[in-house]
């Protein structure tokens, strides 16, 4: 497996943590299993930064954004792009009839199969596993494994911009515009460029650079960035804030206009109407 993709099973052994708790957000009762051992070493090794709360939102309000947009607009395609050893197929309540698409790197998708052999697939939906590099061509692939781009689709991009450079950031957020039927809707997350510069993250960020993980992307606008690239933002919330705090966010949210401040933001955008899009 390659570095980057190890760190699927550190964010996947932060869920295992949330899972084992009292009073749970969510339970991911595959989350031990996949993170393995290499999992919880990482979560040690890269401690700091709330990174144990902020997963634990993140989840809870993605889970719950996921549920949300497949009720409301009826999507019946989700791709989940860089899936990692996200478990959602299995543990979210899916309407009869979904396909759920797991991309990531194909020695990443080897060793999750291998760890969910036993795992039968729940009835009615269908789980699509397509190794891909997504800096490269990758909606092909999708297509060849089933994905209608003429149909709306919930494109999930959940723990993978900062590892991206920024044209391929832009590219990729452009190519789910582009490639987005109406009534789809795009969620994820990007941290803020001053969690990559801020002293307080440089031991974090200098232990993910050692293991060949480096982050290399913010953004303080990221209403700006989704909207260049052809997305329509419905929100954008910081944990801590209302929506995304789940009892769980220890620290004070500064004003987003306090400058330097290391952020992550949680998004969810539509497609802009067709007229402004052909503008
Ligand atoms: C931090 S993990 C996030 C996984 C999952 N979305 C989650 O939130 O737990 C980052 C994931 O990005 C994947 N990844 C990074 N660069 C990639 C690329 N160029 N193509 C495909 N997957 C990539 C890694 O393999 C890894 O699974």
């Amino acid at each position: 497996m390659e570095a980057v993709s190890r760190t699927a099973q550190w964010t996947a052994a932060a869920r295992a943590l949330e899972t084992e708790r009292d009073d749970r957000l969510f339970a991911d009762p595959h989350a031990r299993t996949v993170a393995d051992t290499i999992g919880f070493e990482l979560l040690d090794r890269y401690a700091g930064a709330g990174t144990v709360p902020f997963l634990a939102i993140r989840t809870t309000y993605l889970d719950r954004a996921i549920v949300r947009a497949v009720e409301e607009h009826g999507i019946r395609q989700v791709v989940f792009l860089a899936a990692g050893m996200d478990t959602r197929f299995y543990r979210l309540p899916w309407p009869d009839g979904v396909s759920v698409y797991e991309l990531d790197r194909p020695a990443l998708l080897e060793a999750k199969a291998r760890m969910l052999a036993d795992e039968p697939a729940p009835a009615g939906r269908t789980r699509v596993t397509v190794p891909v590099d997504l800096t490269q061509d990758w909606t092909g692939p999708l297509k060849e494994a089933g994905w209608h781009s003429d149909e709306p689709v919930l494109w999930v991009v959940e723990g993978l911009l900062f590892f991206l450079p920024e044209h391929a950031v832009r590219n990729l957020i452009s190519t789910l515009a582009s490639h987005a039927a109406p009534g789809s809707v795009l969620l994820g997350d990007v941290i803020s460029k001053a969690a990559l510069d801020n002293p307080l993250s440089r031991p974090f960020l200098r232990c993910l650079e050692e293991d060949g993980n480096p982050w290399l992307f913010g953004t303080e606008t990221p209403e700006r960035l989704l909207t260049d690239c052809g997305w329509a933002v419905r929100e954008v919330r910081q944990p801590g804030e209302p929506g995304a705090d789940f009892g769980r966010w220890p620290y004070p949210v500064p004003h987003r206009g306090v400058p330097g401040v290391p952020r992550s933001f949680l998004f969810t955008c539509d497609l802009p109407p067709a007229e402004v899009r052909a503008a």
